[in-house]
């Protein structure tokens, strides 16, 4: 499926995605405004987990190849 990364690699925006989606790295780490957070699905307790390795972790923080 689609995720924000792939979206935005779609639409030539840079996103790093250095695993390629596969929930093994932190460089697809982006803020979400919080608009936008609620509309989220929730992260997944995989995905926090990677998220508290990020750094500069925010409240906000959700890895973008995660979001879909
Ligand atoms: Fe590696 Fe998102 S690209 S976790």
């Amino acid at each position: 499926g689609d995720n924000l990364m792939y979206l935005a690699h779609r639409h030539e925006i840079e996103m790093e995605g250095a695993c390629e989606a596969s929930l093994a790295c932190t460089t697809c780490h982006v803020y979400v405004i919080s608009e936008h957070k609620d509309l989220l699905p929730e992260a997944t307790e995989k995905e926090e987990d990677l998220l508290d390795l990020a750094p500069f972790l925010r409240e906000d923080s959700r890895l973008g190849c995660q979001i879909i």
